[in-house]
């Protein structure tokens, strides 16, 4: 078998294929490189090409004209680009990028359309094979990115730092307007903005304590309220302690938001089950007003909320509000309790056999310590749900949050461009590994 022939029939894509289909298709074929930061197509260009990516990862983007870059999809070894090859005009509708060096097989489209007129089995074969790969990526692409730039004023997940709006991509001062103790080492700082702040449910700023250093953390307030930005702070360290120790009227820097977001729009019609552990509530706090703004969007909605103990129960008096409604169901359990705590004793997963909803049309999100949701999806998967289904937000170090220094690289994704909320599936095969 020729080189180029075994790499068609060795690309997933092509996997099951026929040997005279490969040996069609390779005839056809070329390899290409590609470095970090080039273009292999441009929208509106010619499609004479479609490519198997061997190696590295493509960014796919829209462009309109003053706004910013819209990354739809990130895409990697075993994917393929794309299918407008197949179809009339045979132009490209949105640019693709080599974030890295990328390796792929070109091709070539002529060559290949020619070949399935003259062979309709191998049209019909490829035909299938393109169709459910677009199905599946505009399904994808529904379920991530776009709505976070809908949302959010200034940055969409993948957006870079050539597309950081002025003013945001350094610290902005900004004043401290309102302090809560929520429990004996974490705070929810009120922040105040000097213009109205945008930003998705699940993204998260870099708050600058000044002579002390820059850390991540998440946007925990109302999305619908532009007039303040709301952080809750676990003092761990230097940093964030210096920021659960401040008072009203300190100044802080803000950069941000970053990230990518919960799908709350796309949710809707689904039933919602919304997981957290310990701090995973303020993430996922944003989330929870948003499908509570749209109630009657969402089918079942549940909440379960696990902390260690009795006074380490975040947003105690929300959770009591929410509660005395009819149309959610919350459970809050603890690890350790004493005699006066008479709710549930246990871990978060535990509840998930006995909790109402619909795996098939159910949408779960979850957020905290690594341990707390392997054990969660593993039991939302017994309840049936997909990997699709499922989205985590994941932590890293971070230290320049715009995919520049690596330093919060989680297998093939930086957790600040693609993350932090990623379908399960899509870092299914690395999360779990330790160190990675
Ligand atoms: C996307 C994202 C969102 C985040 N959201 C929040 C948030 O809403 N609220 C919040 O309080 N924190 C949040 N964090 C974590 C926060 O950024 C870290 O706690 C912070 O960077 C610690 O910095 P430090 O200088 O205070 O402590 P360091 O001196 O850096 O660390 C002090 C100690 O804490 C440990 N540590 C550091 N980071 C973490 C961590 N993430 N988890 C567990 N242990 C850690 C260190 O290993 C060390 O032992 C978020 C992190 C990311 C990446
Ligand atoms: S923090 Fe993600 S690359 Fe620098």
């Amino acid at each position: 078998m020729e080189g180029l022939e075994r790499i068609v029939l060795g690309h997933p894509f092509f996997a099951g294929l026929g040997p005279e289909f490969g040996a069609a298709i390779s005839g056809c074929a070329r390899n290409l490189r590609f470095a970090a930061g080039e273009y292999l197509f441009r929208e509106d260009e010619p499609a004479n090409e479609f490519y198997l990516i061997r190696h590295g990862t493509v960014a796919l983007e829209l462009h309109a004209p003053g706004q910013p870059v819209i990354v739809i999809a990130t895409l990697r070894e075993g994917d393929i680009l794309d299918a407008a090859w197949l179809v009339p005009p045979y132009r490209w509708t949105f640019d693709a990028r080599a974030a890295e060096l990328v390796r792929v097989l070109g091709v070539n489209a002529r060559c290949l359309r020619d070949k399935c007129e003259a062979d309709h089995d191998l049209g019909y074969e490829l035909m299938k094979r393109f169709a459910g790969a677009m199905g599946e990526r505009l399904r994808a692409t529904r379920l991530t990115g776009p709505r976070c730039l809908r949302d959010a004023a200034f940055m969409t997940p993948g957006q870079e730092a050539r597309e950081v709006p002025a003013g945001w991509s350094v610290p902005q001062p900004l004043r401290v307007s309102r302090v809560r103790r929520e429990t004996a080492d974490v705070a929810t700082l009120d922040l105040a903005p000097v213009s109205p702040f945008a930003f998705a449910a699940g993204q998260f700023n870099m708050l600058y304590v000044f002579g002390l250093g820059e850390v991540a953390i998440s946007i925990s307030g109302d999305p619908a309220k532009k007039d303040r930005i709301v952080h809750t702070v676990r003092a761990l360290g230097a940093v964030s302690g210096a920021l659960a120790r401040l008072r009203r009227d300190a100044v802080v820097g803000v950069r941000g938001p970053y990230g990518s977001c919960w799908p709350v729009a796309e949710a809707e019609g689904s039933d919602v089950v919304l997981i957290a552990g310990g701090l995973g509530l303020a993430p996922l706090r944003p989330a929870i007003y948003g499908v509570l703004a749209r109630r009657q969007s969402y089918g079942r909605v549940v909440l379960l909320y696990g902390a260690r103990g009795p006074s380490d129960i975040l947003y105690r008096r929300e959770l009591e509000t929410w509660r005395r409604r009819l149309d959610v169901d919350i459970e809050v359990t603890v690890d350790h309790a004493g005699a006066d705590w008479h709710g549930n004793v246990g871990v978060v997963p535990g509840l998930i056999p006995r909790i109402p909803f619909d795996p098939h049309h159910a949408v779960a999100l979850i957020c905290g310590p690594e341990i707390m949701m392997r054990f969660t999806i593993a039991a939302l998967r017994d309840r049936g749900l997909a990997s699709e289904q499922i989205y985590l937000s994941m932590e890293r170090n971070m230290k320049c949050a715009v995919g520049l220094c690596g330093r919060c690289q989680f297998g093939p994704a930086f957790v600040c461009l693609d993350g932090p909320v990623f379908r399960f599936d899509r870092i299914a095969p690395v999360f779990g590994i330790r160190e990675i």
